[in-house]
């Protein structure tokens, strides 16, 4: 049973050659014992790192209770979680799906309904450059990125893309009366850590309501305490219309939502959605047990000061690099950091890995960190420390 020498894995994954057989906090270890500091958290998934006590214990009881039962029945596990976060982020009602990408169709199913609602039968959804939804067949019309797309034709039609951070170009849609809705990201992950610039969010909520449009926000990396607040919207002090969460809010075991607020809320009627697997009561478990920790550690906080000393950790060892114009920025809010280097620099990843640090590399020459949000601060200098290293020496 444990032959591994042939491999039926359908390879759309580039995997790098390192299995891991446990992890403790923010370090991971593999088959060969070597330890690694884990700066990429599972793409931003693993929110409270490794083999958390409190999460551990939640689940241990939720399975020898209920892992899974039916959308037919009563869930108040759902009810509990839904209500939390409607507390956190002020939105009125949520939908638990499984991933990113399935809570990113519902949220653009629900803008399409909600146009034949106001009479446009031919909805069209503001979508950025550089944007990442997902990999279904309408989140991939909705990414930026050809390379997402090629060869998926005919994509799902109803998008019309503007630059990021680029409200003229939005304003001169208003005059299209098929758009329904804007959806984006506060700061893009897969699209090179980029953040709106401040003041955006709110020049565009204001277009939003001055069109009838909805405002569809995709948290599925930034939310759930990454970025420093519950949702990275929050710092604009701007509602969405809609709002998307996956990663960070199971730590681990998939869990997606498609929260409503105003306008948006009461446009799924019974039967207009469904889900076999989402809101059940495993997931649903882990996603409250995340939340209470984040709340009782204060880990919200702890990813500003944390990210925030990334940031200035790695500006003052790579300051030669900085002057010499090879590291040209340091990016991202909280703990969803961005170092753009002057060239490409995938190979970076295999290098910090033979260094015991696992990191992305994201938009070709943007080094990507989103550490566990527990990372203290003996942590996030021996993460700076290993880093600054791996890119000096490529740099060189
Ligand atoms: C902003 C954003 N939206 C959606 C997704 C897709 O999520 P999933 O991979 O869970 O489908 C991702 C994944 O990276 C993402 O970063």
């Amino acid at each position: 049973m444990s032959d591994t020498q042939t491999n039926h894995l359908m390879p759309v994954f580039n995997r790098l050659p390192v299995a891991f057989t446990h992890g403790e906090g923010v370090w991971l270890t593999d088959t060969n014992g070597k330890q690694y500091l884990d700066a990429l958290s599972g793409i931003a998934v693993n929110a409270l790192g490794h083999n958390h006590p409190r999460l551990v214990a939640a689940l241990h009881e939720q399975v020898g209770k209920l892992i899974h039962v039916s959308n037919l029945y009563q869930v108040p596990e759902q009810i509990e979680l839904a209500n939390q976060l409607a507390k956190i982020s002020g939105m009125d009602e949520v939908f638990f799906a499984n991933s990113g990408a399935e809570a990113n169709e519902g949220a653009i199913k629900l803008a399409r309904l909600y146009g034949h609602q106001q009479g446009k039968a031919n909805g069209k959804i503001i979508v950025m450059s550089e944007a990442f939804h997902g990999r279904t067949l309408a989140t991939l019309t909705a990414t930026g990125n050809a390379k997402v797309q090629k060869g998926f034709d005919p994509l799902v039609t109803g998008f019309v893309r503007v630059p990021f951070n680029d409200v003229g170009a939005i304003h001169a849609l208003q005059s299209d009366l098929d758009v329904v809705a804007v959806m984006l990201e506060v700061v893009q992950g897969e699209g090179g850590v980029s953040s709106l610039s401040p003041g955006v969010l709110g020049q565009i909520r204001a277009l939003c309501d001055a069109n009838q449009w909805l405002l569809i926000i995709d948290e599925v990396q930034t939310g759930v305490g990454r970025t420093g607040q519950w949702f990275a919207h929050q710092i604009e002090n701007v509602t969405p219309d809609v709002m998307t969460l996956a990663k960070g809010l199971g730590s681990g075991v998939p869990v997606g939502a498609l929260l409503t607020w105003g306008r948006a809320t009461g446009v799924f009627h019974v039967g207009a959605h469904g889900t076999t697997f989402g809101g059940n009561p495993l997931a649903m478990r882990a996603a409250l047990t995340t939340l209470e920790v984040i709340e009782d550690e204060g880990l919200c906080a702890n990813a500003t000061k944390q990210g925030d000393a990334i940031r200035a950790g790695l500006a003052q060892a790579l300051s030669k690099e900085v002057a010499a114009g090879k590291v040209k920025e340091f990016r991202g809010k909280g703990l969803m950091v961005g170092i753009v280097l002057d060239r490409p620099c995938g190979e970076l990843v295999t290098r910090a890995l033979d260094a015991g640090l696992l990191i992305n590399v994201t938009h070709d020459s943007v080094v990507r960190l989103l550490p566990s949000l527990i990372i203290n601060d003996e942590e996030t200098a021996e993460l700076v420390a290993r880093l600054a290293v791996v890119i000096q020496e490529f740099l060189a």
